[in-house]
């Protein structure tokens, strides 16, 4: 079966043959299937606004193909174009990039660049509007009246009212406090159970990771330096260490509760799971 998206051989140099070249991107290998949860780690400088920009073809390769359902995107202009709306990019603080006077204009852009009906984009823009939890009333105000939090679900319901079959998002909590991150991180995870999209988020935040995704690859240094489960990942604490990266705050918790002599389990890697963990310990009267 095709990959959502399927990466080979992709390298990428900024500004090549010049005394500033850059090589951001060294030979990636990836296949990413439909309906998957990628979560994507790294250092800052590591590659991953990079990768992510190939996805849609915002950026070509300087060598290698990127292939979205099966196609390779730069084999013509039009494949060119469909993978815009096949692929949906929400970069990192997108509220930054509203600029219609209302918010459903906001929204509908997308679509409307789409060339959909009338009425077709004022389903988009409800639907979308709904899943980012912005209400009605306030599709006709305009996005600059709105607060931090409000601007980022708008901008990200435009990418959704675009309905791409994968949709990427570059560091989409950035910025908002803990309870906004928790609800943007939930907020993508029910659109992702309730679409069966694929999905792939790039962030800093191990917890956030741990919370949403299936399978996490690290870059470093341009190169996937791991592929695997969250387990798989967050076992290899040193290594993780030593690009500059950490395992979640909990998990660490747990091995220190570990030496200390508790049976508890070391893959533990959200609050939510070690509560869970620590509640059914405490019934099993497993603890003193
Ligand atoms: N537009 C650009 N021009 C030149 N170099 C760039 C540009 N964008 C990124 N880079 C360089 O490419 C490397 C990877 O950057 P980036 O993909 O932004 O990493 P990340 O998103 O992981 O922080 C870094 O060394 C960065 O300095
Ligand atoms: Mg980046």
């Amino acid at each position: 079966m095709n990959c959502a998206i399927e990466i080979r051989n992709l390298s990428h140099l900024y500004s090549p043959g010049t005394p500033s070249q850059v090589t951001a991107l060294k030979d990636i290998n990836l296949r990413i299937g439909h309906g998957e949860i990628l979560g994507i780690i790294g250092h800052t400088g590591s590659g991953k606004s990079t990768l992510i920009s190939h996805f849609n073809g915002l950026l070509k390769p300087s060598s290698g193909t990127v292939l979205v359902d099966g196609e390779d995107i730069h084999k013509d202009k039009e494949t060119l174009r469909s993978s815009r709306f096949k692929v949906g990019l929400c970069f990192q603080y997108p509220e930054y990039q509203l600029f219609e006077e209302t918010v459903f204009k906001d929204i509908a852009f997308g679509p409307k660049n789409m060339k959909l009906s009338d009425d077709e984009i004022k389903q988009r823009v409800l639907r979308a509007a709904q899943y980012t939890g912005v209400p009605e009333e306030m599709l006709e105000k305009s996005p600059f009246d709105l607060s931090g939090g409000e601007k980022r679900r708008v901008a990200i319901a435009g990418v959704m009212a675009m309905e791409p079959q994968v949709l990427v998002f570059d560091e989409p909590a950035a910025g908002l406090d803990p309870s906004g991150r928790k609800a943007l991180i939930n907020l993508i995870k029910d659109y992702h159970k309730k679409t069966g999209c694929t999905v792939i988020v790039v962030s800093h935040s191990m917890e956030d990771i741990a919370r949403l995704a299936d399978r996490l690859i690290v870059i470093n240094g341009g190169t996937i330096a791991m592929d695997g489960s969250l387990h798989d990942v967050f076992s290899r604490s040193e290594e993780l260490a030593g690009m500059g990266l950490d395992v979640p705050e909990v998990t660490k918790i747990f091995a220190q509760i570990r030496e200390r002599g508790f049976d508890v389990p070391l893959d533990v890697y959200s609050v939510e799971y070690a509560e869970k963990t620590i509640l059914s310990m405490l019934e099993g009267g497993n603890v003193q």
